[in-house]
């Protein structure tokens, strides 16, 4: 019988990484979530873990990564049989320029580092 897979999952405390890592996670699959924050000490890591049934809690690890930060995924998706890459920032913006002046770029800088 071949292992499990492991998936890594970019933005996994996100409205779309929560729930694919939730369905990875209840298929038996292994997940390294990435978070934006330190996951010791963020609010948002703490509910999400607290939202998973216990018994998954051990397939899941969590790692700090940003996406605008060069060779931050380096050593999260070594070794993993798949990414699923679904960070991003992911709001209304009314002045497109703007929100570009200040970083909020998701490609793009951020793809290329995962
Ligand atoms: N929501 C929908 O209905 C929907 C539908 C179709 C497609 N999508 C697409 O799915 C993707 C995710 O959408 P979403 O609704 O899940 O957005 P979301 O709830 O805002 O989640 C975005 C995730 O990306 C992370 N992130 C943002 N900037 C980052 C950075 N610089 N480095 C590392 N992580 C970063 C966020 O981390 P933090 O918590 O640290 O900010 C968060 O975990 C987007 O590309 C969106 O276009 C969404």
């Amino acid at each position: 019988m071949s292992p499990a897979p492991t998936a890594v999952v970019t933005g996994c405390t996100g409205y779309v990484g929560a729930e694919l890592t939730k369905q990875l996670l209840a298929a038996g699959w292994t997940v390294r979530g990435t978070v934006r924050s330190d996951p010791a000490t963020s609010g948002r890591v703490s509910a999400f873990k607290k939202s998973l049934p216990a018994e998954h809690l051990g397939s899941l690890s969590l790692h700090q990564a940003d996406l605008l930060t060069a060779g931050a995924f380096d050593a999260v998706v070594k070794g993993a049989t798949h990414v699923f890459h679904v960070a991003s920032p992911f709001q209304v913006q009314r002045r497109l320029p703007c929100a570009q002046r200040l970083g909020h770029l998701p490609f793009p800088p951020g793809g290329p580092q995962v």
